[in-house]
């Protein structure tokens, strides 16, 4: 075949997916294609995050989702725009989103591929022009093609992702993605409107010293969890905590660190949503060669129930998270 299999730093992402395509026979053109509406509906974003303030896009939308948080006005308008360039893209036949209750049909009955979306992540973060993200997860539709797509076609677990990402709108914009072989960061070039590969094949840090968590959730953390934080405080790790997941995690993977976020009296599940913040995050952690659990198993073996569900979420460079799971198992 003539497609090297490495491509060099300054790829544009519609090049490095074409190339992907042709070398992985797996790899087919609609996925392409819905990684190309992806990264589309993520450029709108970019534009909207980057002149928010100038337009009154900043602040509460004046209702609540699902999850029984105030939405703002981005979390409305990510969604919107994610949805329906996945809806136009043709290759999607159903999405799950943070800020929507149900399964949103596209119609698009012929497409081959579900995703779940959160449109953006870290909303507290939107009005002070702190570091917001977006994070997708992909399968492929388990019920027939050419039939509506069902709420099985969303529990098939964290093993069946096919391809999973996010896009960090932070001091630039990044897209980063896998499709289970390497994990590849692209930023974004305003001046040609493309996403540039600046960051082939990461790899994570096999440890690390940093540590991220809201520490004014410590009081509410099991025994283990605290015991493990102060001995990280002990050691004279650095903390760093965004309060945005994207941001904290993409940090730690290309510095090395574990991001915690516990389950709480108040929050028994945690807070972090499996379906799109914790599968896809693990999955790319795994690529990477870092480790996702929460107490008792690896997250991408926890077996889904619901689309909104929740749970404990450790994330971060594999002997972090090894020594963590030592104090919690005691
Ligand atoms: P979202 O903005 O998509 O609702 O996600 C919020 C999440 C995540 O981004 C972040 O890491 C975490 O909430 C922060 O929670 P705390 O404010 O409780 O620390
Ligand atoms: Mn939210
Ligand atoms: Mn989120
Ligand atoms: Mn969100």
């Amino acid at each position: 075949h003539p497609h090297p299999m490495v491509l060099p730093v300054g790829t544009t992402l519609d090049r490095y997916i074409m190339h992907r395509q042709y070398a992985f026979a797996f790899a087919t053109g609609e996925l392409s294609q819905l990684l190309r509406d992806i990264a589309l509906a993520g450029k709108i974003v970019h534009r909207e995050v980057n002149r928010a303030g100038l337009i009154d896009l900043t602040g509460e939308m004046g209702q609540e989702n699902v999850q029984g948080e105030n939405q703002q006005k981005l979390d409305v308008i990510a969604d919107v725009r994610f949805r329906r360039a996945l809806t136009f893209g043709g290759e999607v036949c159903a999405l799950i989103s943070e800020e929507e209750e149900g399964i949103i049909f596209t119609g698009n009955n012929n497409g081959k591929y579900v995703v779940a979306i959160d449109p953006l992540d870290g909303s507290s973060n939107i009005d002070v022009n702190v570091s917001i993200g977006t994070i997708f997860s992909i399968y492929r539709r388990i019920s027939p093609i050419g039939t509506e797509p069902t709420f099985d076609d969303f529990m098939q677990g964290g093993q069946e992702q096919v391809a999973a990402g996010y896009i960090l709108f932070g001091s630039s914009t990044m897209l980063v993605y896998t499709t289970g072989h390497s994990v590849n960061g692209f930023t974004y070039d305003n001046s040609l409107g493309e996403f540039i590969l600046s960051h082939p094949d990461i790899k994570s840090p096999k440890d690390g010293s940093i540590y991220s968590y809201n520490d004014g959730n410590l009081n509410d953390f099991s025994e283990p969890i605290s015991k493990y934080l102060a001995s990280c405080r002990e050691r004279q790790y650095s903390a760093r905590y965004i309060g945005s997941l994207v941001a904290d995690f993409h940090r730690n993977l290309l510095k090395g660190g574990i991001y915690l976020y516990p389950s709480t009296p108040k929050n028994p599940n945690g807070k972090l949503r499996l379906l799109y913040e914790c599968y896809p995050l693990a999955f790319i952690a795994g690529v990477t060669g870092c480790l996702a659990v929460n107490d008792t198993e690896a997250i991408l073996n926890i077996k889904p129930a619901s689309m909104h569900q929740r749970t404990p979420f450790y994330i971060g460079a594999p002997k972090m998270v090894e020594e963590l799971m030592e104090y919690i198992k005691g």
